[in-house]
């Protein structure tokens, strides 16, 4: 799971909606989930005798969907490790896909009953356990739920939790969201996570490719974020992508793309402290914004 995220996709609208960072209780509506079993870390167990054939058969289908467009738009990093979820047919047991991840990049996964406050969130990840929302969308929520299911949190998330670099970033937001929220600089620090994390793009020597999570859950933003001319594509730059507003609740307008995952990885080590009240100072930038100077990455 995560603070940011977006859904499943393409919804019969064409919208893709999605929840904010930070979404524990902001809304109208109470997050979805049992909280009632959460441990004080916000972890439960993951019940997995209680899925029924339905659930199993969502996931089926969503994998099915998902794993045939990732030729061509996923970076070869996700599309090597998306097999390690195990079995395709059957929601996952998260103890036996941390049982094979853990020798890994020393990643586990553990289960939460849905978005979860962020300091919860930001301290799980410091400590290298990834929140898995347990779980999964109804069928007739197949191409558009409002909240992060497991399918979103599992084939989104997790196969990067694999690469050791991105894994060791994961970690590094973690701890940088606990500093964020002593600094009250967790909006700043939100766009990064949405704008990398989430929907990132990574360009690669067969071109652009996806590595964000919302994308690589989504039905219908994969296509779109790496081959539609529509959108904005940005190279990489921190503190323009702090002051980078975003849209949930429809496809993004705007992507950044960064070089490789050291880059990302290099330009985020630095102390953010000094960085956050120099990015409040200027105004944000809306999505889907160019600022006069800037030059963006025009499709191969
Ligand atoms: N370097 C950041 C800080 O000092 C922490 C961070 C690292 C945040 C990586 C996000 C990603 O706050
Ligand atoms: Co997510």
């Amino acid at each position: 799971m995560n603070t940011a995220t977006p859904f499943s996709g393409a919804a019969h609208d064409g919208l893709n909606r999605g929840v904010a960072p930070v979404t524990y209780g902001q809304g109208d509506r109470p997050p979805r989930g049992d909280y009632g079993r959460a441990k004080s870390d916000y972890t439960c167990e993951q019940l997995h005798e209680r899925y029924t054939e339905t659930d199993h058969d969502t996931y089926r289908r969503l994998f099915a969907r998902q794993r045939a467009q990732l030729p061509g738009l996923a970076c070869e990093e996700f599309i090597d490790a998306v097999e390690r979820l195990g079995s395709p047919d059957c929601i996952p047991s998260l103890a036996e896909i941390s049982h094979r991840l853990k020798p890994v990049s020393g990643w586990e996964l553990v289960a939460v009953p849905g978005l979860i406050p962020e300091e919860a969130f930001f301290a799980l990840l410091a400590e290298r356990r990834f929140p898995v929302t347990d779980w999964i969308r109804r069928p007739e929520e197949f191409d558009y739920v409002v909240e992060p299911d497991i399918f979103h949190d599992l084939f989104g998330h997790v196969p990067l939790l694999f690469n050791p670099l991105f894994a060791d970033y994961m970690q590094a937001y973690g701890r940088g969201g606990l500093k964020a929220s002593r600094l009250e600089a967790c909006e700043q620090l939100a766009r990064l996570y949405w704008y990398t994390v989430e929907f990132g793009l990574i360009d690669t020597p067969k071109g652009l490719r996806a590595y964000g999570a919302g994308i690589l859950s989504s039905a219908g933003e994969l296509m779109h974020s790496v081959r539609s001319p529509a959108p904005l594509r940005l190279p990489f730059d921190l503190e323009r992508l702090m002051r980078s507003r975003y849209r949930i609740d429809s496809f993004q307008s705007t992507y950044f793309v960064i070089e490789s995952f050291q880059q990302l990885f290099d330009a985020t080590a630095q102390d953010f402290a000094p960085i956050y009240p120099r990015v409040r100072a200027v105004p944000d930038i809306e999505a889907g914004e160019v600022l006069p100077h800037e030059k963006v990455i025009s499709l191969r």
